[in-house]
């Protein structure tokens, strides 16, 4: 049916009048921040300027005793504008009081974390949640995660992370979305979204600070803090992307990278920190450093802590985290003409801008609320979301024979290092969680069989082979909780196990401080003496399936020949070992897909998806021809690509239609294509009258190399 003309011309008058409310509305509110803010800067000393300037770290303080800490002389004198790494209602609202009531001019701290992936309740690493795909669940666990961080006295976090990482050596590639530009974009949309909400005052609403800008994922040789260097054409097309859609959904902050661009490090690139991002991209809010990084200037090779923090300012920094250098220099640099009062007092504006925005001035404890505090925290609804996101987020990668799902009968032997470590299934930055209530995967398979079958437990073998290397990846609180036990001993133990067993489930990977910040590999193979124990498991002949932690993609060739079943589980957060038994005994049907491709070696990185054709390149299919792009001893093909991930059931697709024949730089195509479940998981576990349509095992998706996905089920 056709809408009359007049009612179009209605309509549209409507929607303008009401874009015109809204924005008077806006111009409203931002009047009275600028009057407040005026008012407020025409009062405070230079010193006092740069002391909003300076983010410290928490350091030393205790619960009651703030007043005595190092810090609290500093926050006296109007020489802090923020803290971080600081925790619980209380200690926060003993801190704010001495800004609010001890500092001349009453200013409220702003209170920064890394809320990483979920709060005390925490979900799967980052990477894990992009193999969900989903943008429903990953705005929702930021949602939790805000709630949860601001009824703990949190209005700030430190997240999203959106660098694009293609270099599985990388070990922060655990904290990112994996490689492709357009999912990145939609996640970093859904996080920010998902903190902030619709208003930021709201005190169940904290601040994004989106990180780390830019271009950190692309550090050389993937060696964490390493040099980056790119084309403008790769930074623009597949590098910048999700920064500038965080901006877009309105992020109040942004962290500056470590690494260089263009020969400069980020934290003293004006044309990154003002061309691009203030100028071209129109961001608001301001930009605080990573950790020191304005002092690593000074090994950049850029000056000393005075230059470099002038440097900083003039680039368009506005906040110093623990460096100092803002707080200490920047008076004898506005002294001998170095930076500019203008500049100064800009820095200033916004972070006071941002603190006004979260509503601290109205009320500076408004995030402080200890009933909040009791009540909203690790809540079982939050720990049952967490448990069904973590199990979206878990990729089949190989499933012969129909190994899985198990059956919940018989005897089930569980072996392997990582099988019984309620701290390290977290994963990495997980600094609220409390490691010790996270459910194992021994808890979570118990749980899930009660009495109905047998489950016998061995190690097997530890993480890794050298104490040295141990005691590297042991550091935050993640024990990895080594066994003096000789390999042979453990191994012998363990196949004594694997025989009295129906079926052994072999919990083996990386620890969970194997991935994230410094923690780079050269080598990503799973260590030599887990192999050692999968090889002794399958030699049993029992059926073997394989449960695989890891914070980043890894060369398991030899696993993928040799182990029936493989599921990758990241690191999946507090609920870990629920979600891990619901998927193992079919109660959930796996549907991760991968977001960052696994390559066959190390010698293939960079390798990933959307790289571009060279001049030379090899037929589909083939490997070694002379003169193509191609290697002599292994093959240009992934080992899993971007995208992968089986399920229980058996898909097959037809009909692929494309919207339109042609698509313009900035047009939308949409590809469709039926899918034919063909539910073969029903020959195992289906009953008769099973709605085989609303049923978990009818879920399924296809992901299409330009990103677009229709679902149809069939
Ligand atoms: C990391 C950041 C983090 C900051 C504060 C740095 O070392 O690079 O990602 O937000 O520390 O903890």
């Amino acid at each position: 049916m056709k809408t009359p003309k007049n009612l179009l011309i209605v309509i549209a008058l409507f929607s303008f009048i009401l874009t015109l409310d809204a924005q008077n509305k806006s111009l409203d509110k931002d009047q009275k921040m600028n009057t407040f803010i005026d008012d407020l800067m025409g009062k405070m000393t230079l010193d006092e300027k740069l002391g909003q300037l300076n983010l410290p770290s928490s350091g030393d303080i205790t619960t009651g005793a703030a007043n005595s800490s190092n810090i609290a002389a500093k926050i006296k004198e109007g020489k802090v504008g923020g803290l971080f790494n600081i925790k619980t209602v209380e200690k926060i609202r003993d801190v704010q009081k001495i800004a609010v009531e001890q500092s001349r001019l009453k200013i409220p701290l702003i209170f920064g974390m890394d809320v990483i992936h979920g709060y005390q309740t925490v979900f799967p690493i980052p990477l894990g949640m992009s193999c969900s795909w989903d943008m429903t669940l990953i705005e929702k666990s930021a949602r939790i995660a805000a709630q949860e961080a601001s009824a703990d006295g949190i209005c700030w976090t430190f997240s999203p992370m959106v660098d694009i990482a293609r270099d599985p050596r990388w070990g922060r590639v655990s904290e990112g979305s994996g490689e492709d530009p357009y999912l990145g974009s939609q996640i970093a949309r859904a996080m920010v979204k998902g903190y902030q909400g619709d208003d930021l005052r709201k005190n169940n609403t904290i601040m994004a600070c989106v990180k780390h800008f830019a271009l950190y994922g692309a550090a050389e040789a993937g060696r964490d803090y390493n040099t980056t260097d790119m084309s403008r054409i790769r930074m623009y097309n597949e590098y910048l992307p999700p920064y500038k859609a965080a901006i877009d959904a309105d992020a109040g902050s942004i962290m500056s990278s470590f690494n260089e661009i263009d020969g400069i490090p980020a934290t003293a690139n004006k044309w990154l920190m003002t061309d691009l991002l203030r100028k071209e991209w129109g961001f608001k809010g301001f930009v605080v450093t990573d950790y020191t990084a304005i002092l690593e200037m000074v090994d950049h090779g850029l000056g000393n802590l005075k230059e470099v923090s002038a440097l900083a300012l003039q680039a368009g920094i506005d906040m110093d985290m623990v460096a100092d250098g803002f707080l200490n220099t920047l008076k004898e640099s506005l002294d001998n003409g170095k930076v500019t009062q203008q500049e100064i007092d800009q820095a200033c504006r916004l972070i006071l801008e941002a603190k006004y925005k979260l509503g601290l001035f109205d009320d500076p404890y408004r995030y402080c609320d200890l009933n909040r505090a009791k009540t909203e925290i690790f809540t079982p609804e939050n720990r049952q979301t967490a448990r069904e996101i973590a199990a979206q987020t878990f990729v089949l990668l190989k499933n012969d024979k129909q190994t899985l799902p198990i059956q919940g009968k018989g005897t089930i032997a569980l072996i392997g290092p990582l099988a019984d470590n309620r701290e390290n299934m977290p994963g990495t930055w997980s600094v609220a969680g409390d490691f010790a209530k996270s459910v194992s995967l021994l808890d979570g398979l118990k749980n899930a069989v009660g009495n109905t079958a047998k489950v016998l437990y061995a190690k097997g073998t530890n993480v890794v082979s050298a104490p040295q290397l141990d005691a590297r990846i042991s550091v935050f609180g993640k024990p990895t909780k080594w066994d003096k036990r000789s390999q042979k001993e453990m191994i012998a133990e363990a196949v004594a196990v694997a025989r009295k067993s129906d079926v052994v489930i072999a919990a083996v990977g990386e620890a969970a401080e194997m991935s994230g910040e410094s923690s780079s590999r050269s080598d990503i193979n799973l260590p030599e003496n887990q192999k050692e124990l999968l090889a002794a498991l399958l030699a049993t002949g029992k059926p073997v399936l394989m449960v695989l932690f890891t914070g980043r993609p890894l060369t398991i060739g030899w696993e993928k020949a040799n182990v029936p079943a493989i599921l990758d589980v990241w690191f999946a957060g507090s609920e870990t070992g629920d979600a891990i038994a619901d998927v193992l005994l079919g109660k959930v049907n796996p549907s991760g897909k991968l977001t960052a491709t696994f390559p066959q070696n190390v010698g293939q990185i960079p390798l990933y998806y959307n790289h571009k054709n060279t001049g030379r390149p090899l037929p589909e299919g083939k490997w070694f021809q002379k003169f193509r792009s191609n290697y002599l001893d292994v093959s240009n093909d992934p080992l899993f690509p971007f995208g992968f991930g089986l399920s229980y059931t058996t898909f097959d697709y037809k009909n692929l239609k494309l919207s339109d024949s042609s698509l313009t730089a900035d047009g939308k195509m949409t590809v469709s294509v039926e899918v034919i479940s063909l539910f073969r998981i029903y020959t195992k576990f289906a009953s008769a009258g099973d709605d085989l349509k609303s049923s978990p095992y009818s879920q399924g998706f296809i992901i299409l190399t330009n990103g677009l996905v229709e679902i149809m089920i069939v």
